[in-house]
């Protein structure tokens, strides 16, 4: 059976496959430290788990709204006011099973041949995968270390063409956790309301900062009906598991992105979406501490990587990932993070994984213990110092 040319075009998330191959060995009682899946390692807090367990009992089991249960849109529209500073219409969010399938839904509502999508390359993997999906031209913006893994704006900015439909941003940024400037914010939403196009702006990791405070592009004048604005609750409250995000959309995205909600899931299972409620309206306490955790964690494995001969890494700003630079150890990085998981039993990802011009870089999370780090940078060291010998 011939299957359709679009799902050939269709990429994937290595992560998930990395992390069956680190199961395997596992199973054959290899320890293996992870690095690669990147989901924070701590508990949901109770209080989120006791709201989803109440509405289980209550009744909430059935289908519900397919845009979302109102009160959890009435909750997210004023986490939006209280973090971006603009008002938000609670029929201008959408809640999904998590935050991705609102990359899948929008792009697939807003491209298709003859547009062109621009950006950052490396990046998440599902919007270069969703971009191709449809059709339209990929067009990246290298990161580049000695930017601080952030975008050249004018390098950004010559990419701009009549075609141009939609601009990605993503900050704090996976895989680097570099973060956009301001000032680079400022001129992207000067650039999409001087040419006309929406931003996709993802800001899942919005909470997980470690200098200074998390800007939205969606908070500037205009910008509220150019973007389209990404989050959730999985980084944000532990909640990876239980399939839980939203994005606030500009207006006449609104009901094709519902119609797809309609052909694929039909909704959100309205007892997650009450334990969201729970999430925006609770204590907010674990996450200052989780960040606080995350913050050491990194110390502790930049200190690590840097001292590793052949290996450099600079210090992220955000999310819960490092990427360091690994050209000097003269080897691929696909073939550096099989070998490592293979010789040392440290599961990473290669920059590649994120796009081409992650060539030359690892991505390793940092969401896990401070145990898990050390033991994982003993493995590589004694893992580089075999390969270079
Ligand atoms: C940049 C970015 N956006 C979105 C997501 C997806 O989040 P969710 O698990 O809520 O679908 C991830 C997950 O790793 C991510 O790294």
């Amino acid at each position: 059976m011939k299957l359709s040319s679009k799902i050939a075009r269709l990429g994937t998330e290595t992560a998930f496959k990395v992390l069956a191959q680190a199961q395997a060995l596992e199973a054959k009682g290899i320890d293996v430290v992870h690095l690669e899946i990147g989901e924070p390692d701590f508990d949901t807090p109770k209080n989120i788990c006791d709201a989803c367990a109440d509405a289980l009992v209550k009744g909430y089991t059935h289908y519900c709204n397919s845009q979302g249960i109102l009160p959890l849109r009435v909750e997210i529209a004023k986490e939006i006011e209280r973090t971006r500073g603009v008002s938000v219409d609670p029929d201008r969010i959408i809640v999904t099973p998590g935050a991705k399938p609102i990359m899948f839904y929008s792009i697939l509502a807003l491209l298709e041949e003859g547009d062109e999508a621009i950006y950052p390359n490396p990046l998440f993997p599902i919007y270069e995968s969703m971009i191709n999906f449809t059709g339209a031209k990929p067009v990246a913006v290298p990161l580049r270390e000695e930017l601080d893994f952030s975008l050249d704006v004018n390098e950004l900015k010559s990419k701009i063409t009549p075609r141009t439909k939609l601009i990605i941003i993503n900050s704090p940024h996976n895989p680097t956790g570099g973060i956009l400037k301001e000032g680079d914010i400022c001129a992207i939403a000067e650039m999409s309301l001087e040419h006309n196009f929406f931003v996709f702006s993802d800001e899942v990791y919005e909470d997980i900062i470690y200098e200074g405070k998390h800007f939205s592009i969606a908070s500037l004048p205009g910008m509220l009906d150019k973007t389209i604005l990404l989050s959730g609750f999985s980084k944000s409250y532990a909640m990876t598991g239980w399939r839980l995000g939203y994005a606030v959309m500009p207006p006449e995205l609104v009901d094709p992105v519902v119609r797809l909600v309609v052909n694929s899931v039909s909704c959100t299972a309205n007892f997650i979406q009450h334990a969201g409620i729970e999430a925006l309206t609770g204590q907010q306490d674990s996450i200052p501490k989780m960040v606080n955790e995350f913050k050491k964690r990194r110390d502790l494995i930049v200190e690590g990587l840097n001292k590793i001969p052949g290996i450099s890494c600079l210090l992220p700003k955000g999310a819960f990932y490092v990427f360091p630079n690994v050209k000097k150890l003269g080897i691929g990085s696909k073939e550096l993070a099989n070998y490592l998981l293979e010789e040392a039993g440290v599961a990473t990802l290669s920059g590649t994984d994120f796009g081409s011009h992650g060539e030359g870089y690892l991505r390793l999370s940092y969401a896990t213990s401070q145990d898990n780090i050390k033991k994982a940078l003993e493995r590589i060291e004694k893992a580089v110092v075999k390969l270079k010998s």
